[in-house]
């Protein structure tokens, strides 16, 4: 029914259109659901439902509010509403349909409830003819706003003199019309975090002052956050890199408005709500990435195992039967990664392994970043100069846009934060020419995962022409003749040094000191994997003075790693990329401890037997890239679900630092030859 109302609005036209017209509906358009109200949440937006699917409107702060001079009668505080905008003349009804059918295809927000209310505008003197009169008509449309760039033949139509704006961007809206006036509030459906891997949904306030605001819902039959995201719609016409691009946060970086808890309730009760944003998160806002929530890690992001998990419930792995790991730290970044075709990307860290083993284990792309590749400030540390920031990514390319437009030089960290050389991230094609095989780290484990490796390599050393070379990376190292970068045992002291002395000051000591003060001398309640080093800390053994002769050892091994092992030449900008496995090797490890007992299984950070460290120590250690790529998956006989499943087998690729935008460059190329792929979300990556 059409004519309900007579509204004048700020840039639109009041259409009282009678028309009452019988079509057969054009585009494949049901009953449309109503408006459901089902609450106002703590921060005044507005949670309602369209049929079974949930949004959320920021009407608390609405997009645009457009002045009308005409009065409205009805009661209409909450409309469904789709903005459209045309550069054409002529809107007929074969316009609208076009238009509405390129929102039901390409977003995942908008659906036909929203066309309750229609606002139609153009960029040009537009008319809007009887055919796209009747078109609305037979979608039973309520409410017809135009712009005052566009008129009717419709002698209905009554012209409101009033101001533009360009504020408003085409997609759905809730639509509020009160007297003289109309709101348009940004919408978000309401996904369920159906893996737990979230803390909590949020979104921008709007208040013009960059906070966010936590959303605050759960689904109760499942016990899962409701996660909120913006039509894509919205962003459409912006040519930012990352414009409408959905993006998660690991819980350690702090973001305005929200609290940053580091997996601890312990230091979310000492610490207040986040007054600034965390520069390598503003730059991701900045780029036009869009946050949705704050994610799960391991406590203060520690390697803690999955059944070591106190203050948080283990998130789940979509992946084999549903029981396998998700790894420490990014936990939540990797999983949700490998779930939800409505996310994007996850934002995590990376200090001992904490975005490369997620990533493994996931089947996903995952990365270390060299050493100082961005900015840690507003971000809670583990060892400032061991830390890194990296994404999650099931899109080789998609990935590589990303991080090349995270990882600017002006976020870059200097010297004094990482006691190595300044860093620059040359956008190289000069690729490496030797692949090395290290011989203590590979083959895979299992025997079935080595065949898709070996056709990784002979695939990778085709196209570009690389020499494979077998290795001891260990014997390698201890043969350098200098006695401190040789030694690597020495060299994973001081990386040890330094995880402990930063989370130390800038976490441990104020939240045991906050907590003795509000608790009658009481040590705060966390996970075991933080409990045994913090109450027993000793500042004779870490203390400013060894983190500064930490950062010098570090820095000498460093130098000899460059010089010797990973190291440029005129044609490359690092002359090998090494490869070992950060995962399994292909065998399932799992959340439940003892199914992890079995010859056919794994423990996660195995060492393996003649290797002095992990190889996910070396660039922690060596301040080199490691990225991990996944590569394929094989199947295994599940305990959990006694049917076959398959786990994901990935490879980590190395190389010299600084030398990231190159091997961004190789991914592209072996996506390119097919030889990458994007994986997909759910039981298998591919
Ligand atoms: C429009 O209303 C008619 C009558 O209530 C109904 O049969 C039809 O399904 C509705 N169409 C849409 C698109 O909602
Ligand atoms: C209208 O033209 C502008 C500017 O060229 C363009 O950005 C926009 O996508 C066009 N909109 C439609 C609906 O074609
Ligand atoms: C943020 O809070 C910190 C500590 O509470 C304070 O020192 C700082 O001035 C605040 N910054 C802003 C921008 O309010
Ligand atoms: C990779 O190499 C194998 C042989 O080693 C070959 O069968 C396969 O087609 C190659 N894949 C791509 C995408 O080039
Ligand atoms: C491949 O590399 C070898 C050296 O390893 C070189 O001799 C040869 O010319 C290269 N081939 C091409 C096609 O670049
Ligand atoms: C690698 O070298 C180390 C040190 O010489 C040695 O102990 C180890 O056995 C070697 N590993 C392999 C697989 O050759
Ligand atoms: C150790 O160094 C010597 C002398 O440079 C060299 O001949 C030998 O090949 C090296 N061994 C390893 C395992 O790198
Ligand atoms: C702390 O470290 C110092 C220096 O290594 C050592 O002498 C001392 O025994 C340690 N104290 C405790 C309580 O372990
Ligand atoms: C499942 O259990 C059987 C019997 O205990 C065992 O032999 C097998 O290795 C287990 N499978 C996995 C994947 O752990
Ligand atoms: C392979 O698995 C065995 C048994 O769990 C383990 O001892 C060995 O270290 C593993 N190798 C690697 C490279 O992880």
């Amino acid at each position: 029914m059409l004519g309900r109302i007579s509204v004048g609005l700020s840039a639109l036209l009041c259409l009282q259109a009678s028309v009452s017209v019988s079509f057969a509906a054009p585009v494949d358009l049901v009953k449309r659901n109503p408006y459901t109200f089902v609450l106002k949440n703590p921060y005044a937006a507005t949670v309602f439902e369209l049929g079974d699917v949930s949004y959320l409107a920021n009407t608390k702060h609405p997009k645009a509010v457009l002045g009308a001079d005409c009065e409205f009668s009805a009661a209409s505080s909450a409309i469904p509403i789709t903005v459209i905008k045309t550069n054409t003349s002529t809107i007929s009804k074969q316009t609208l349909e076009g238009i509405v059918t390129s929102y039901l295809e390409a977003d995942d927000v908008f659906s036909q409830d929203f066309l309750d209310g229609v606002y139609v505008s153009s960029s040009v003197k537009a008319e809007l003819d009887a055919s796209a009169v009747e078109f609305l008509a037979s979608l039973n449309t309520s409410f017809l706003l135009v712009d005052e760039s566009v008129s009717s033949g419709n002698s209905k139509l009554s012209k409101i003199s009033v101001k533009a704006t360009s504020d408003l961007v085409a997609g759905p809206y809730l639509a509020s019309i009160g007297s003289g006036s109309v709101s348009f509030s940004t919408v978000y459906r309401l996904y369920p975090d159906t893996y737990r891997t979230f803390l909590f949904g949020a979104y921008d306030a709007n208040d013009g002052e960059d906070n966010y605001s936590p959303l605050g819902v759960f689904l109760p039959k499942f016990w899962d956050p409701m996660i909120p995201v913006p039509s894509r719609i919205y962003f459409w016409d912006d040519e930012r890199p990352l414009a409408g691009e959905r993006v998660a946060i690991k819980d350690l970086y702090d973001l305005k408005g929200l609290q940053t808890s580091g997996g601890s309730q312990a230091w979310a009760r000492i610490t207040p709500i986040a007054n600034g944003t965390a520069p390598s998160i503003q730059q991701i806002l900045d780029l036009g990435g869009v946050v949705v929530g704050k994610q799960k890690l391991a406590q203060f992001a520690s390697g803690a195992n999955p059944w070591e998990w106190q203050d948080e419930h283990y998130p789940f792995n979509p992946r084999g039967d549903g029981w396998l790991t998700c790894s420490a730290s990014s936990s939540g970044g990797g999983c949700s990664i490998a779930a939800y075709d409505w996310l994007d990307y996850a934002i995590g860290s990376d200090t001992g392994s904490s975005m490369r083993r997620p990533a493994a284990v996931s089947g996903i792309y995952g990365q270390r970043p060299s050493q100082g590749a961005i900015s840690l400030d507003h971000v809670l540390p583990l060892g400032a100069a061991t830390d890194t920031a990296g994404v999650f990514s099931r899109d080789p390319y998609k990935w590589v846009k990303f991080s090349k437009a995270w990882y600017t030089p002006s976020l870059h960290q200097t010297s004094t934060t990482t006691g190595l050389s300044p860093l620059s991230f040359p956008d190289t094609k000069d690729f490496p020419k030797t692949i090395l095989y290290p011989v203590e780290y590979l083959p895979l484990n299992n025997s079935a995962a080595e065949p898709i490796l070996q056709d990784f390599i002979a695939n990778m050393s085709r196209i570009f022409n690389m020499t494979i070379k077998e290795f001891n990376f260990t014997a390698t190292v201890q043969n350098w003749t200098d006695p401190v970068a040789s030694d690597l045992l020495t060299l994973i002291g001081a990386t040890g040094v330094i995880n402990s002395w930063t989370a130390w000051t800038v976490i441990a000591k104020p939240l045991l000191t906050a907590w003795a003060a509000l608790f009658g001398g009481r040590f705060p309640p966390i996970d075991p994997a933080r409990r045994a080093g913090w109450i027993s800390f000793n500042e004779s053994m870490y203390n400013a003075d060894t983190y500064a002769e930490a950062l010098v050892t570090k820095n000498r091994g460093v130098e000899w790693y460059e010089d010797k092992l990973q190291y440029s030449t005129p044609e490359s900008c690092s002359e090998s990329v090494m490869l070992y496995d950060i995962g399994t090797g292909g065998l399932p490890s799992f959340r439940e401890q003892i199914l992890n007992e079995s010859p056919d299984a794994s423990y996660l950070a195995v060492l393996p037997e003649t290797a002095k460290i992990t190889g996910a120590n070396i660039c922690p250690i060596f301040g080199c890239a490691d990225f991990t790529v996944p590569i394929g998956q094989v199947p295994y006989q599940s305990n959990v679900t006694f049917h076959e499943e398959m786990v994901p087998v990935t490879i980590n690729m190395v190389v010299k630092r600084g030398c990231d935008f190159m091997l961004y460059n190789m991914i592209e190329k072996l996506a390119d030859e097919g030889v990458l792929k994007t994986v997909k979300t759910g039981r298998t990556a591919f």
